[in-house]
């Protein structure tokens, strides 16, 4: 297993005031943030509608966060060069969104954009195998995908630990997000299981204090699970 590094901390914007976003992105930045995670629903391959690469444009000159960018759209090709115009620093998009993972990888590396390829709860660790020489990180759902608010699956947990092997193996650098119901609680199980990136909405952006919120990610990740 990976030796428990300190956990990048990714806020997700869908749990936030939208009415104020740009304030309520610059709170988190102000409270220790270290990435901006920004959910991308299309109705269609998840239940719900979120934001587009307007609203992205838009927040982009108002943060010097890196944005993550999470793609749960089908198809995803014709929007890749989009989000990438619109500023985002890492896109991920889903194993589960077409056929073609691959050649979508590389659209997003030909944008100039860090790729990601995200997987869903009822996708087995190999399906990403054949794409992690083309991927700076995998983000395991682990919620199924579509609506902030849910309960971790502790069943995806194996999943986490193959990657984490699977990805180490490749023996480059890639990182590996957990995506879904993170807490203070949750946290240390996805670290400890080789997860290096917290997506966190409810839980930090339902809490009153966004520093204490971060932070409580942070060390909870670190103390003993
Ligand atoms: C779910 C999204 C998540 C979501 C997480 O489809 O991908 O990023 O915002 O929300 P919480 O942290 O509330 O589970
Ligand atoms: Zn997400």
């Amino acid at each position: 297993m990976a030796a428990l590094n300190t956990p990048l901390i990714a806020p997700s914007l869908l749990a936030a005031d939208f009415s104020r976003a740009a304030e309520e992105v610059a709170a988190v930045e102000t409270a220790g943030a270290d990435w901006l995670h920004l959910d991308v629903m299309d109705g269609h391959f998840v239940p719900n509608l979120s934001m587009g690469p307007q609203l992205i444009k838009a927040l982009r000159p108002t943060s010097k966060l890196p944005f993550d960018v999470h793609l749960m759209i089908a198809p995803v090709d014709p929007y890749i060069e989009a989000f990438a115009r619109a500023g985002a620093d890492h896109i991920h998009l889903h194993v589960e969104a077409g056929p073609h993972t691959h050649r979508s990888l590389q659209h997003v590396r030909d944008h100039g954009v860090k790729p990601g390829v995200a997987i869903c709860p009822a996708t087995p660790p190999e399906a990403v195998g054949e794409v992690l020489d083309l991927v700076d990180m995998i983000l395991v759902m682990t919620v199924n995908p579509g609506f902030g608010g849910q309960k971790f699956l502790t069943s995806q947990l194996r999943k986490i630990e193959t990657l984490r092997r699977m990805a180490d193996a490749t023996g480059r650098d890639i990182r590996i997000g957990v995506d879904g119901g993170i807490t203070a609680e949750t946290a240390p199980l996805a670290v400890a299981a080789g997860a290096d990136v917290l997506v966190a909405g409810t839980s930090v952006y339902g809490q009153p204090d966004y520093g204490a919120a971060i932070a409580a990610l942070r060390s909870g990740a670190h103390s003993p699970a």
